[in-house]
């Protein structure tokens, strides 16, 4: 079971020190914590695994702004986040550009959590299939490759996918694709056991929930069957 950390952009250098020392998760599960980029430093530092939430395809070049898969694994990264709907929806990321980070980082040797969702407007047209397999599809088959499952609608509006419409998505998402599924849109420590607990979810991606040490802590229980 893997329990990923989404910061978005929240959390300075100090204050991923200060969580880190205190982050104390229980045996039996993978904790990933991905920060932002000032911050990968002293999370690295913590001994923790360590993602980045992006990643480019360039080795280097003029690409303001970017980070290479080179530069991370340099300061002891382990992975990255590629695809999120934060980054489609206000970034211009699309399928092909998020393909072309995760083979990037892949050959570089890093972990990739690449994530895709259907919008509220997809799924209430019907179309949820139909997005996750053009989404699914460009992505590398890869054993360092996980996909994230965030239904746009759940993200941060704690309107959290019902374990019944998770578990369907991800298994037709594995049908695709033969990897490990993780959930993400409004995980909280209330909700984490249920959802976990479906057979085709191997994980969660938490955003919100994940930036207090206690509810972090108490997801990553959670994620232990009983
Ligand atoms: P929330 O858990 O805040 O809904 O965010 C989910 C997410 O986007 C994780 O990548």
């Amino acid at each position: 079971m893997l329990i990923a950390a989404n910061w978005k952009m929240y959390k300075g250098p100090r204050e991923t020190r200060e969580f880190l020392d205190r982050f104390v998760p229980p045996d039996g599960v993978d904790v990933v914590i991905c920060p932002a980029y000032t911050s990968l430093h002293a999370a690295v530092e913590s001994g923790r695994t360590v993602y980045a939430q992006n990643v480019h395809w360039a080795e280097e070049g003029a690409f303001t702004g970017e980070v290479s898969a080179a530069m991370l694994v340099e300061l002891g990264v382990q992975g990255s986040i590629v695809g999120h709907s934060e980054r489609r929806q206000n970034f211009a990321e699309t399928d092909e550009t998020t393909a072309r980070r995760a083979e990037a980082a892949l050959a570089a040797g890093l972990g990739v959590i690449a994530c895709v969702g259907e919008t509220e407007q997809e799924r209430e047209a019907g179309e949820t299939e139909e997005v996750l397999r053009r989404q699914v599809g460009v992505l590398p088959r890869d054993d360092g490759l996980v996909i994230a499952y965030e239904p746009v609608w759940a993200i941060g509006t704690g309107k959290t996918a019902t374990p019944n419409v998770a578990q369907e998505a991800h298994a037709f998402i594995r049908s695709l694709h033969d990897t490990e599924v993780l959930y993400g849109g409004s995980v909280k420590p209330d909700n984490a056991a249920e959802l976990l607990s479906q057979p085709d979810v191997d994980g969660a991606l938490v955003g919100g929930a994940s930036l207090d040490v206690d509810s972090l802590t108490a997801i990553c229980r959670a994620a232990i069957p009983s």
